[in-house]
């Protein structure tokens, strides 16, 4: 089965991610993963909109998958916007009011907003909360670790999340993208994919040498 790569930059040295950015595109990525942690959700702070927006100025073509780890993310739908993010991807823990109609509000803005909602759970959440959601959502991002930190191991439950997705949305006939993110290495990503994840966001797993990272792709989309 053929999968997508997310490359999530924050795993890079920042003073050399612009030529990191340049040797992915070179190399084929078309979906940049960008960390987005608020000190609050997370224990750890990291990258903002303006550099969603920097990089689709220089790469209009890459898609810019966002990934909020920030509380209240509804907050921040007009200003990724603004800053030419293709996927406004959100945590269900991060939001206060779990209420169906707030949530379902909160896609539908983001959807007004020009962009795709993805929404994104933390390993030990049971995927099944996400049932009134399945239909309006564009993606499911399951977390395979403790979202705040790369370089992780991968927590074994996500297998499950991945799965128990896959097959609800083959069962009723749904179109969401499946995505996974955190601990893909050579030891875990034959497994997410054939449980079922479609876009695999990878750090640790690109951060080789240029001559190697055309290997490290194929590997996932081939
Ligand atoms: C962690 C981030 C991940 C992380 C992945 O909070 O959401 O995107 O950078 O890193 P690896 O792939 O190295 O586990
Ligand atoms: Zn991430």
């Amino acid at each position: 089965m053929k999968s997508k790569v997310a490359v999530s930059i924050y795993v890079f040295n920042f003073l050399e991610v612009g030529n990191k950015i340049e040797e992915l595109v070179q190399a084929g990525v078309d979906w940049i993963h960008v960390d987005i942690m608020d000190g609050n959700f997370v224990n750890n702070y990291a990258l903002c909109q303006k550099f969603c927006q920097d990089i689709k100025a220089k790469y209009p073509n890459i898609l810019i998958d966002a990934h909020l780890m920030c509380i209240e993310p509804q907050r921040y739908i007009e200003s990724f916007s603004n800053a030419k993010t293709d996927n406004f991807n959100f945590h269900y823990e991060a939001v206060t009011n779990k209420n169906e109609t707030n949530i379902l509000q909160i896609i539908q803005d983001i959807k007004a907003n020009k962009m795709k909602a993805v929404i994104a759970i933390n390993p030990e959440t049971n995927p099944q909360v996400l049932k009134p959601f399945l239909d309006q959502v564009d993606g499911v991002m399951c977390m395979s670790i403790k979202p705040g930190f790369n370089g992780q191991q991968l927590n074994d439950m996500v297998y499950d999340n991945i799965i128990w997705l896959a097959e609800y949305k083959k069962t009723n006939n749904l179109n969401f993208f499946i995505q996974v993110d955190g601990g893909v290495r050579e030891n875990t990503y034959l497994k997410l994919k054939q449980s079922g994840a479609e876009v695999l966001v990878v750090g640790a797993f690109v951060n080789v040498p240029n001559s190697e990272l055309k290997t490290q792709i194929n590997k996932i989309e081939n």
